[in-house]
């Protein structure tokens, strides 16, 4: 849980599956200030975080829960944040009576609930489904939320879609049609708000580098699942691709870049052939503790990380990478979030 979000929930009332499920703050801000308008209808409210939101921006907001216990703290969280614009409907958002109470408000946002059901997700494991209230609402300005790692060919083409990311971590996928389209596709990372944008002219393929240079990125997880790291690379010339997995992808340079979309970086110290190497250059290097940075199976990290350890009597902390064969060692280096550096767009 984040501090803000603790901080905003410790006045709320929730269910545990409310909270859960609730909008982290920094995003509904984010989000509020996207979509100010004058009325604006948030379809599946929970316990409000998003609709309270959306009333400190815009004019009026009606929200619609089908849970009675949900619609009642949204209720009173409103109360307690002193929030008087927020009209209450307590129903299903497909429901053709709601639809129609909606008929005059100029902008339409939901976050669905969600439940898996096959092995991706599907716009019917989501409820309000979508595609049944692009159906039903006849406003032209709507935005969704969809499940991060919901695969983008499900995705109507002219859908705009957003992954957002907050302090480095994947969190959502939102979706805009009609009126509320600004870009074809985006990562967004919050809370700095830099943004990288599809660029259409841009070749998709990257190349891979051999081996690390002498600083080591690991990237922000919105670039992977965006598949804007082409625009990214643009933008930053002096880097290149080493390694790119639903895990983790991590570029290397010979300069030390500072970046909000840079999540963790690391210093190359030195580099060895063969573990017991590795364990000696650990030794000169003061090492009293190893952190394993490359692919192992989880059930092996420790027994691995053990055996690097054997004999280390130092303080300081390695990280270890591996890549065709050889070990490098690395040291955690300043990235733009510790170091206080943001380019907000
Ligand atoms: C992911 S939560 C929304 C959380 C909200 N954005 C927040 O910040 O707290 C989705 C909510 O939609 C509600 N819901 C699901 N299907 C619905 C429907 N057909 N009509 C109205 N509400 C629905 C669920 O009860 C749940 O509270």
């Amino acid at each position: 849980m984040t501090e803000v979000k603790k901080q905003l929930i410790d006045k709320f009332v929730f269910d545990d599956e409310g909270f859960r499920m609730s909008t982290p703050p920094q995003i509904a801000e984010y989000r509020a200030k996207r979509l100010k308008t004058d009325s604006i209808a948030d379809l599946g409210s929970g316990i409000g975080v998003q609709a309270l939101y959306f009333a400190l921006a815009s004019r009026r907001v009606v929200a619609v829960e089908n849970d009675h216990k949900r619609m009642e703290d949204c209720r009173k969280n409103a109360e307690t944040m002193g929030i008087t614009n927020v009209e209450f409907i307590e129903g299903n958002a497909t429901d053709e009576n709601v639809v129609k109470m909606l008929r005059d408000v100029d902008t339409t946002h939901s976050d669905p609930s969600r439940k898996k059901t096959g092995d991706g997700w599907s716009f019917s494991d989501l409820s309000p489904n979508p595609l049944e209230v692009v159906k039903l609402y006849a406003s032209e300005n709507i935005s969704f939320d969809i499940p991060a790692f919901m695969s983008p060919s499900l995705v109507p083409d002219d859908w705009e879609l957003e992954y957002i990311s907050l302090q480095g971590e994947l969190k959502q996928l939102s979706t805009y049609l009609g009126g509320l389209k600004r870009f074809k596709k985006s990562a967004l990372n919050l809370p700095s708000g830099n943004r990288i944008v599809y660029n259409k002219d841009l070749s998709r393929k990257v190349e891979y580098t051999e081996r690390p240079k002498k600083w080591l990125y690991d990237l922000d997880g919105s670039l992977y699942y965006s598949g804007l790291l082409p625009e990214f690379l643009q933008e930053k010339k002096d880097l290149s691709l080493l390694h790119q997995d639903r895990q983790k992808t991590l570029l290397t340079g010979e300069k030390l870049i500072l970046d909000p979309f840079i999540v963790r970086s690391y210093s190359v110290i030195d580099s060895a052939i063969s573990l017991e190497e590795a364990r000696k250059k650990l030794i000169l290097e003061k090492a009293g503790k190893v952190v394993l940075r490359y692919s192992v199976d989880p059930s092996k990290y420790y027994e691995e990380r053990r055996s690097m350890e054997k004999g280390l009597v130092g303080s300081t902390t390695i990280y270890i990478f591996k890549f065709r064969n050889r070990y490098y060692l690395a040291d955690r280096a300043a990235t733009a979030e510790n170091s206080k550096v943001s380019n907000k767009d």
